[in-house]
């Protein structure tokens, strides 16, 4: 026990050296351009892993490869699939970041870098974790499969197929994921249940080519004016969703857990503050935390059409487009909610213009019980690591793979989160507090050893 705390206290800077060479790959799962760094992305993972004894391989995909190691010596204890993903979100925009966001930067104490929260920094607490183990005594208190992937950040298009294609091999008792935040500063938490995703591309047609605003204004439908009052339409003035049947699946927040989201502490002045907004919005009848966890939004993400350079050009173009996305609560079908969109927007477009819905589909949203036992054992190794009792919390975002596990695999998944949740993950200046990086690998080391202690 000491002595895998002493390993750790004496490794702490090595690991952030490590973490620091990992993040200056721009592994940008996005951008075709980058597919030679999310190779060497790849190749960075195995070759850590192997220094530390494992037998690390390469699971090619169509996509961006799948990197898959296992180390299954701990007889009659349950069996972790450890997942993390080892692609990053795009960097733009570039003129916001206070360092380049591929040279990792750390100052008092956080490292700054595209990637360092979401999820090289989470990820790499799970492998220097397995790693004190393996380093010391070589044995770990459970067995393991680690499965990190390249392409979560597009919605780990070729995951399922993966998963599916690899049933025997992934069969476990439960997976670990560290890839969502605490409740705040010192505030550990156990994420239980994260929201689902859906994903359309919208696209206004009107005339056959772009044309004079003026000549023509008045008489000819301009498909960004069409396209912004078809968004608009999209909610009413409590911000419920106007789509027809989109609350039908929908399950309603219990009474308990909205006695349990009232408890929890969180400061919407200073929420609003960090944000720098005037106020909140959303939809009406419900607290913050309750729309942003448990109750389904849509938004629209990007907004496109004309002309959008320098100086004025008095154009009426062609056709507009703006790409949505919607986030689930459980019970919800992304397919089915795009398909309620698309007949939505074509309900309500006048005759003057033709519309497209691309529908990319989705990830259904998670849940996992608070009585599996699982759970304990978390909440034992968040308290060893950061000294606390850990929070009950729901995210906002999604992690595809999560409700996959759950289908197909049939197992609940820990959602250790490690990060912070104004963390920038996704924006500009993303960072990873390096003592949050050091609890989160103490807490990876407690986690194994509780799950071990219990019958699964
Ligand atoms: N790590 C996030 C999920 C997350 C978001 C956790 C916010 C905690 C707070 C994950 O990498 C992510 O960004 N997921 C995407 C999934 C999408 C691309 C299908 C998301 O939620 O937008
Ligand atoms: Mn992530
Ligand atoms: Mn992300």
């Amino acid at each position: 026990m000491t002595e895998l705390n002493d390993f750790l206290e004496q490794n702490f800077d090595r690991f952030d050296n490590t973490l620091i060479d990992f993040l200056k790959i721009p592994s940008i799962s996005a951008q075709p351009e980058r597919k030679g760094d999310m190779r060497t992305a790849c190749e960075f993972l195995m070759k850590y892993l192997s220094g530390i004894g494992l037998e690390p391989r390469i699971c090619e995909t169509p996509g961006h490869p799948i990197v898959y190691a296992e180390h299954l010596q701990a007889k009659g204890k349950p069996t972790a699939l450890i997942y993390g993903h080892y692609d990053v979100q795009p960097v733009d925009p570039l003129d916001l970041w206070h360092s380049p966001p591929f040279e990792p930067v750390v100052k008092d104490g956080i490292i700054y870098a595209r990637g360092a929260a979401d999820d090289k920094g989470q990820l790499m607490a799970h492998v220097h974790a397995i790693e004190a183990f393996l380093k010391n005594g070589g044995e770990l208190p459970i067995n393991v499969k680690i499965v990190f992937e390249g392409e979560e950040e597009i919605a780990s298009e070729h995951l399922d197929d993966f998963i599916e294609a690899n049933k025997d091999m992934l069969k476990c008792d439960l997976a670990i994921i560290s890839d969502t935040a605490q409740f705040g500063k010192d505030m550990p938490a156990l994420t239980y249940g994260l929201r689902g995703i859906a994903a359309c591309e919208v696209k206004v047609t009107g005339p056959n080519r772009d044309l004079h605003s003026g000549s023509y204004g008045g008489a000819v439908a301009n498909p960004i004016n069409i396209l912004c009052s078809m968004v608009a339409q999209l909610h009413d003035a409590k911000r419920h969703i106007t789509i027809d049947g989109f609350y039908d699946d929908v399950t309603p927040i219990a009474d308990w857990e909205k006695k349990e989201f009232a408890r929890l502490p969180f400061d919407e002045k200073e929420y609003i503050k960090g944000l720098g907004v005037k106020a909140l919005e959303g939809e009406a009848g419900f607290t913050t935390l309750e729309r942003k966890w448990a109750r389904p939004t849509l938004d629209c993400n990007g907004i496109y059409g004309g002309y959008m350079g320098d100086g004025q050009k008095t154009v009426l173009p062609s056709w507009a487009g703006c790409k949505i996305t919607m986030r689930l609560v459980p019970n919800m079908d992304p397919n089915k909610v795009c398909d309620q969109l698309e007949a939505y927007l074509k309900k309500i477009a006048p005759p003057s213009v033709e519309v497209e819905v691309r529908k990319f589909g989705g990830a259904k949203a998670a849940i996992v019980s608070k009585d599996n036992p699982i759970m304990q054992a978390a909440e034992k190794a968040l308290e060893d690591g950061f000294g606390k009792r850990p929070f009950y919390i729901r995210e906002g975002g999604s992690i595809p793979i999560v409700n996959t596990f759950k289908e197909m695999l049939g197992v609940d998944t820990i959602l250790l989160g490690l990060c912070q949740p104004d963390c920038n993950a996704h924006s500009p200046n993303e960072f990873f507090g390096l003592d949050d990086f050091h609890r989160g690998i103490k807490s990876a080391v407690t986690l194994y050893r509780e799950l071990a202690a219990m019958r699964i």
